[in-house]
């Protein structure tokens, strides 16, 4: 695959239907379940045991989030869901968005991999409903979970690609070549951060909520060289096993499954607004609010493309 071939264009955005609200990708829970265990917080007996009331549970918590994405403005296009594909409800897991260009995930164990398939069915309609422009895949023998290892900073232009449990390091060079923006790779190092986004949040008011204890020294260092002292929003234990670095910025707020009194504060007292709403059903299986989301509309080009929009969005299915 030739790097240059990626790269993304101004115009290619111009002639997609990007509406003026953020776009997510979701996919409801008729099927999600924990039916296998390639995280630590994944246990398939506890969950066959409250199966009944768990499933009813998560049904419901989606349905909140999903509530609270629209009425804050947000526009959701649903993945069908499928049966056997438990964690396909994980949107944010497909791909990599930025600028109406796609990398979709290869994924390290197989028991994910069987979505890789019905995601790239998805993501040409996608292209064909005109909300993409391109979908690229991957080398062979990269792994990239999608956007769970690689978060888009829009205040730094760059992305943060989680290396280590899931994605491989050579993900990052993939990353910066397909998008032409910077890619730094930080590495984790806990089994229970096993994605970025579990204990990574870029805010793009240039904050960034992390839990220090989940990289390498050299990870550590990779952030923080570059996200200065008062920009850090450092999260406890407690907070960073709430899913509290797994939030979703939407104008003025970060959604998230669980915010305590301290943390709550630290955003305040910077403007930003935060909304609970709860997602432990998906703890379960190691995800909360951002695993559950997929941000269709990254933009590198700011106010940009939002100037470029011309055609109006409309819910559609992917
Ligand atoms: N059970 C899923 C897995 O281990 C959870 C994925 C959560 N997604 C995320 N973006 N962190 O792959």
């Amino acid at each position: 695959m030739k790097p240059q071939s990626y790269a993304p264009r101004v115009d290619h955005i111009s002639r997609l239907k990007i509406g003026h609200a953020p776009h997510f990708l979701m996919c409801p829970p008729r099927y999600f379940g924990v039916r296998y265990r390639i995280n630590p917080w994944m246990d398939p007996e506890a969950w066959s045991k409250g199966e009944g009331s768990l499933k009813a549970e998560a049904e419901q918590q989606w349905t909140s989030l999903h509530e609270v994405l629209t009425s804050r403005g947000a526009d959701v296009t649903f993945l069908r869901c499928k049966p056997d594909l438990p964690d396909l409800v994980f949107t944010a897991n497909a791909a990599v968005i930025l600028d109406g260009v796609a990398l979709l995930s290869r994924f390290r164990h197989s028991e994910r991999q069987a979505e890789q398939p019905i995601v790239a069915a998805a993501f040409r309609r996608l292209v064909e409903q005109q909300y993409l422009a391109a979908v690229f895949e991957l080398p062979p023998n990269v792994t990239l979970e999608g956007a769970g290892d690689c978060i888009w900073d829009r205040h730094r232009r760059l992305f943060w690609v989680g290396c280590g449990p899931r994605s491989t390091r050579d993900a990052g060079s993939v990353i910066a070549a397909c998008f032409g923006v910077e890619a730094v790779s930080p590495e984790l190092a806990d089994a229970r951060f096993y994605h970025l986004d579990t204990a990574l949040c870029a805010l793009p008011t240039g904050e960034l909520i992390y839990y220090p204890e989940a990289f390498t020294e050299a990870g550590l260092r990779e952030i923080e060289v570059r996200v200065e002292p008062s920009g850090r929003l450092a999260l406890t234990h407690e907070e960073a096993t709430q899913f509290a670095a797994n939030a979703v910025y939407l104008d003025g707020c970060v959604l998230m499954s669980r915010c305590g009194e301290r943390l709550r504060r630290e955003l305040e007292v910077r403007g930003i607004e935060v909304i609970e709403t709860p997602l432990d059903a998906f703890w379960r299986s190691g995800g909360s609010a951002c695993c559950l989301t997929l941000r269709l509309d990254h933009s590198s080009y700011g106010a940009e493309r939002v100037s470029c929009a011309a055609v109006p969005y409309a819910t559609a299915s992917a």
